[in-house]
């Protein structure tokens, strides 16, 4: 399979030019505050190649939470500021005379998520030359991320390319055995994916509540031989942190329970399918993380990840966050900024705001 590769801002000439970036700035937020910069760092380089290339401006753009209509609890501004801390530099809130200013969430705008030529217009307007960074929103096709590229001469960002790499190499030439973990809750959120890993990877594992729902299917049919479900589980009583539990194989949980971790024959079993990985991807948690007592497999899969001598890459955001909780973010080689963006990328699927890009 061949992918689209976008030019890339390198060979952009930004000199003395206004340069439009679009970042993914859509950052947890609590209390108002930022929780977690790694999308703000994600941007960095692409930020200070334009600056040191002599770029005249620099206007970030980007899109926070799913507003509808102007609301306050979401404006950008509490976001450049941590940019800037982040940064090291000052990122200016909505001011088009700075050096380097990032704009009021597109999103305020209805015609943003309609994909408005108009809006596209207006975005465009004092600028020269439009840069797409923002990964984990280029499954949509919105006017900060598809129409504006009708609108100036167009380029991915470093970050960008990186991930377009780092997951298009997962599809295109892994090196093998390619193993790929699945967690989470519902098989429907990611039966494409499955679909699409199934045929690529050397071996599946599932883990997560999902592991329950597709022994019920038959959509994986045919792969089977690939696929590794969770042999046992940590079972609760009921659906809370504390409840009681009991470890036991799939089949044997008992009336009324729930199965809410991996046991400890799968992780192991899970582990060693990792140790001997050449490619790893993984996304999504084995159970509820979230409650030490059903931790313990996303736990082991992490450190399993983490010590993988193979190439590894983690994406979506419980992984992401399952794996810097607990210190192991460095350890991997690649932890992707999009969520949907890079489920749909290994579904195989053209993501709007990357084929938009003339090829490089
Ligand atoms: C994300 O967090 O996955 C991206 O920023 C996209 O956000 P959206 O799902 O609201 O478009």
């Amino acid at each position: 399979m061949t992918l689209h590769r976008p030019r890339s801002v390198r060979d952009a000439e930004v000199a003395g030019r206004t340069v439009l970036v679009r970042v993914d700035f859509n950052v947890p937020l609590e209390d108002g505050r930022v929780a977690d910069d790694t999308r703000i760092r994600g941007a960095a380089p692409t930020i200070t190649l334009l600056r040191k290339a002599g770029a005249k401006r620099v206007v970030l753009c980007s899109h926070l939470g799913r507003p509808n209509g102007v609301d306050a609890s979401l404006s950008l501004q509490r976001v450049a500021e941590t940019a800037s801390a982040t940064l090291g530099v000052e990122v200016a809130f909505d001011d088009p005379t700075a050096a380097l200013s990032l704009r009021e969430n597109v999103r305020f705008d209805a015609r943003e998520t309609s994909n408005s030529a108009r809006f596209a217009k207006e975005l465009a307007a004092g600028c020269d030359l439009f840069v797409n960074d923002a990964f984990g929103a280029a499954h949509r096709a919105h006017a900060s991320t598809e129409a504006i590229t009708h609108e100036l001469p167009s380029y991915a960002g470093l970050l960008l390319t990186r991930e377009l790499d780092e997951l298009g190499g997962l599809l295109t030439a892994p090196r093998r055995p390619f193993v790929a973990i699945v967690g989470g809750a519902k098989v429907d959120d990611k039966i494409g994916v499955l679909q699409s890993l199934a045929q690529r990877a050397d071996t599946l594992l599932i883990g997560g509540k999902m592991a329950g729902e597709l022994r019920e299917r038959t959509d994986l049919d045919g792969v089977d031989a690939r696929v590794h479900l969770p042999s046992d589980v940590v079972a609760a009583a009921a659906f809370e942190p504390d409840a009681d539990t009991v470890t036991c194989a799939w089949d044997a949980v008992p009336d009324g329970w729930l199965g809410l971790d991996i046991g400890p024959t799968s992780s192991s079993r899970f582990a060693e399918v990792i140790h001997e990985a050449g490619t790893v991807f993984w996304n999504g948690p084995m159970g509820v993380f979230e409650w030490d007592a059903f931790a313990a497999g996303t736990r082991a899969v992490a450190q399993a990840v983490a010590a993988c001598s193979g190439h590894t890459v983690v994406g979506g955001g419980d992984s992401v966050h399952a794996i810097e909780e607990l210190g192991l973010a460095s350890r991997v080689n690649w932890v992707s900024t999009g969520g949907g963006a890079s489920l749909e990328l290994l579904e195989g699927r053209d993501l709007p705001g990357v084929v938009a890009i003339p090829p490089g």
